[in-house]
């Protein structure tokens, strides 16, 4: 299992060439891709197949994955435990609806003991869907309709996520940038911007739209960038004062920093909380969890009161992913996993530091305990506004140069270190960013 991008001795594993699935691609996508990311025409891939830390392209090629599923392959792909679990759970139905089933119900336990805010949980399909109950929650239990999230802040691809999530310049807080066409005048005006870290401003902003707010979400790490000391806490704090929902959107925290996820790590409990990807082990599930309070305005007996909150979903609690789910937090439960887990970034991230240092790259292997990224910022960032001062035009040129070598990035995104990866991966990735330096001029 040789990676290299241009491997010549690769022998194709799909049915097609690669040239045919690109003809396909571009003419039935949009820009020929699956959503919010192209690579470049001459690194494009096709992936066939996921193994351990590694992928392979239809054409026979293998990658070192960093990608991991957006994060939800924490476990790598195809682990064992979840192959087998699925793979029994399928010849019983993939799918029903609206009525309990075993599989959902068992996750539900797990998910109650594990998140320290959930006395509840709800049942979504994706984390787009988790946001945008947990803003719709919290707007039917305070009878407010504004929402403070942070410059920068990926909450998914709802009206009320697409604001300042790629901004350009600092916004004029609290107004952020739009981006999306198609937004509704009356939402935009919901949704009030802060920069990640800074609690004046949030003081300041939180001032005059108290009692219009109904919450703040915040990502425990935002992307790439940790939470300061008492930042977490000064927004729980001000949340209290003002009766203001608080959110987590731990879609990738969740499970990731620890059972607990961002609220167990950093030890503040948020009233409600998103959970995606790992929690239905890469398959399509997500959660809102929190105070039994709130949740319980998603009952539906209370259809037709003026704060239910109405949910509703067909793939809800779907038994595959449950059983996913289930399987990748068993496996997340033993003894020193999230140890092991996190000693490993740190080896990546040594290695990676070293390469950049000796090769004089003025740029910093950022992030910890399972993320990183390689920035060209002179130290760890606060908030969207250090990593926009950062070089992206070199950044992005170093990340080509190590999609060109065989790792498999998506350019000027967070990255995740997966319980697989193994020595010899980090050894190759090393080794890649080592050519990719030196092409890099
Ligand atoms: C923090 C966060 N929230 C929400 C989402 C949206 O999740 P999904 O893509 O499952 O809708 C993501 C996806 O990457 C995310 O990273």
């Amino acid at each position: 299992m040789t990676i290299a991008t241009i491997d010549p001795d690769a022998e194709p594993v799909a049915a097609r060439s690669q040239d045919d699935y690109f003809a396909i691609a571009e003419k039935n996508l949009p820009g020929g891709g699956l959503g919010g990311y192209a690579l470049p025409d001459d690194l494009r891939y096709i992936i066939r197949r996921g193994e351990g830390s590694r992928v392979q392209a239809t054409d026979g090629r293998w990658f070192i994955d960093y990608i991991g599923g957006a994060g939800a392959n924490i476990i790598g792909h195809s682990h064992p435990a979840v192959v087998e679990a699925i793979t029994e759970r399928t010849a019983e139905g993939l799918h029903f609806f609206a009525i309990l089933n075993d599989a959902a119900l068992e996750l539900s336990e797990k998910l109650v003991e594990h998140i320290p805010c959930a006395e509840k949980i709800v049942f979504t399909t994706t984390g787009s869907e988790a946001t945008f109950f947990a803003m719709r929650i919290a707007r039917a239990a305070t009878g407010r309709e504004k929402v403070l999230k942070f410059e920068g802040a990926y909450h998914g691809t709802h009206d009320y996520a697409a604001i300042s999530l790629f901004p350009k310049a600092a916004a004029n807080y609290p107004v952020g940038s739009v981006d999306t066409g198609g937004m509704p005048e009356a939402v935009k005006g919901t949704v009030l911007v802060a920069p990640y870290n800074d609690l004046d401003t949030v003081e300041r902003i939180v001032a005059e739209a108290k009692d219009e707010l109904a919450a703040i979400i915040v990502e425990p790490v935002q992307r790439i960038i940790f939470p300061e000391p008492g930042f977490l806490a000064g927004l729980r704090e001000i949340c209290d004062r003002h009766g203001i929902v608080l959110i987590f959107d731990e879609v990738v925290t969740g499970f990731r920093l620890g059972l607990g996820g961002g609220q167990g790590r950093f030890g503040v409990t948020p009233d409600l909380a998103s959970f995606g990807k790992i929690v239905g082990g890469g398959g399509p599930l997500g959660c809102v969890a929190g105070k039994a309070e709130l949740l319980d305005r998603c009952d539906p007996k209370r259809k037709g009161e003026p704060g239910y909150a109405f949910i509703n979903g067909t793939l809800h609690g779907n038994p595959l992913a449950s059983v996913a789910g289930l399987a990748t937090i068993g496996v997340l439960e033993e003894e020193g996993f999230h140890d092991d887990l996190f000693a490993k970034s740190e080896r990546l991230k040594t290695l990676l530091q070293e390469v950049l240092d000796r090769r004089g790259v003025p740029a910093i292997c950022a992030g910890r305990d399972s993320f990183w990224q390689i920035l060209f910022t002179p130290r760890e960032p606060r908030n969207q506004i250090d990593i926009l001062a950062g070089d992206s035009a070199r950044m992005r040129k170093l990340d080509l140069g190590l999609i060109r070598r065989g790792i498999s990035i998506l350019p000027g995104t967070r990255r995740f270190v997966a319980s697989v990866n193994t020595e010899e991966d980090f050894a190759l990735t090393a080794e890649a960013l080592d050519g990719a330096c030196k092409a890099l001029g």
